[in-house]
């Protein structure tokens, strides 16, 4: 049995801390030089392999310390590894540029020191199990993975709601092989559309180590009781101002190569973000309210992507709170729009308290006729929606551990079907 954390110094202040801190968690301490050779940390110790977590006390040879950390983090990926240091900025640039994701300072309250080897720990146990979820031999990627953006001209009209339905969905058909990204980048909610409370944002997936790594990405993402992997929006407007549409575009890319699908709710209109998000979508859910803005405003946008000879078989048009007591019926929508409604989506009153409980229709599997038009959704894309279950999550990603990190190329998708000149549309 390998310790589940090991801590490098030679601080018995710094030991003691610790052991207070995680209370029953098996510890092991490293008192010598730091080794060049992480395998060394193994050989001198009682323990037969490293454990999740490793802490190294940078106190007082940073320059060891990090070059050991970067070790670690290149040969041995499912370990987490903290460093503790009092030395600011620096030396937590260096730490990033290695990979490693957390520091601690040497005086941190005891409930920070518990937080950080418990966050740590999470992290080695995701990558585990998306390590363990791999196919055998590590094939190249899922063969043709999905990429589904929700989009409508105007808000409120339902794309968070059809967005997580359908990713929840997909997620039944094909768990641990679905990711939502939440592309509303000011204002997301998909965090509480789905009742979770991330530890890591869209900011996060965007970093320079994560974009380089799919590994690290993934040790990125937000997991829901489904199986469906998240990515959720910033946690203020302000922190969005950082994602740049190359940076989404490298994202959905890497997300493609991972995962059978990929759902991205996004902001209403065509923002630099969406477009770059249509440029990567094998298919668009063009969603309107049946109400005449609603449904001029989808004329506009088809208008433009007509324009831009961007239209084909791959839009699926949804037209949600459909009510013909509104005096629209659906033939009049298509003769507006000039192209055939694909689904209607009911009015139900089951879908704010489903949106406020944060549990999905499709999660929570309520009878009502919104469900079953959503579940219709989930079959355009899914070849037997609800039946094809998994005992294993499949993601049929390459072997993390086998993979030199960062040298091999992203397995390329078929050509997107959307491409769209950038800043064509402003
Ligand atoms: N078919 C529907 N019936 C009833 N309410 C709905 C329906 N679709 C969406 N809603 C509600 O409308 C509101 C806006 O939906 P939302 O998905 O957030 O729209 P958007 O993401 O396009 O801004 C939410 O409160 C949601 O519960
Ligand atoms: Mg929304």
């Amino acid at each position: 049995m390998s310790a589940a954390l090991y801590l490098a110094t030679a601080s018995a202040d710094l030991h003691a801390r610790f052991q207070l801190a995680t209370g029953g968690r098996d510890l092991t301490l490293f008192q010598g030089a730091l080794p060049s050779d992480p395998a060394e940390l193994v050989a001198r110790s009682a323990i037969t392999s490293l454990p999740d977590v490793v802490a190294i006390d940078a106190h007082q040879r940073s320059q060891e310390a990090l070059n050991l950390a970067g070790l670690i983090e290149r040969h041995y990926p499912q370990v987490s590894v903290v460093l503790v240091s009092d030395i600011g900025s620096e030396l937590s640039l260096d730490a990033m540029r290695v990979g490693i994701r957390d520091i601690l300072h040497p005086a941190a309250e005891l409930s920070e020191v518990q937080a950080v080897v418990e966050r740590a720990a999470q992290a080695a146990q995701l990558r585990r199990a998306l390590a363990a979820s791999e196919a055998p031999g590590g094939a190249s990627g899922p063969a043709r993975s999905r990429v589904i953006s929700v989009v409508s001209p105007k808000g409120g009209v339902g794309k968070t709601t059809v967005s997580t339905n359908l990713a929840v969905g997909l997620a039944r058909t094909a768990p641990g092989a679905t990711v939502l990204v939440d592309l509303d980048i000011q204002f997301g909610d998909v965090a509480s559309a789905l009742n979770l409370e991330p530890e890591y944002f869209l900011p996060d997936t965007v970093t320079d180590s994560a974009a380089r790594d799919t590994m690290v990405l993934k040790t990125f993402l937000t997991q829901h009781k489904t199986g469906l992997y998240v990515i959720c929006g910033p946690e203020t407007p302000a922190a969005a101002d950082s994602v740049t549409a190359e940076q989404v575009s490298r994202l959905l890319q890497m997300l493609a190569s991972e995962f059978e699908y990929v759902v991205v709710d996004t902001a209403p209109g065509l923002s630099e973000h969406t477009l770059a998000a249509m440029d990567e979508s094998t298919d668009l859910v063009l969603l309107t309210s049946m109400d005449v803005p609603g449904v001029r405003g989808l004329r506009k946008e088809l208008d433009t992507l007509t324009e831009l000879n961007l239209l084909n078989d791959s839009g699926h048009i949804v037209l949600n709170f459909a009510d013909t007591r509104g005096g629209l019926t659906v033939a009049d929508i298509e003769a507006t729009i000039g192209t055939k409604v694909h689904l209607t989506i009911p009015r139900s009153k089951a879908a704010p308290l489903s949106v406020n409980q944060g549990v999905p229709l499709l999660q929570s599997d309520v009878k009502d006729p919104m469900t079953r038009q959503l579940q219709q959704l989930v079959g355009r894309f899914a070849p037997t929606p609800a039946v094809r279950t998994r005992s294993l999550p499949t993601i049929r990603a390459r072997s993390l551990i086998a993979k030199e990190r960062g040298t091999e190329p992203a397995p390329r998708r078929a050509k997107s079907r959307w491409r769209l000149p950038r800043r064509a549309v402003a």
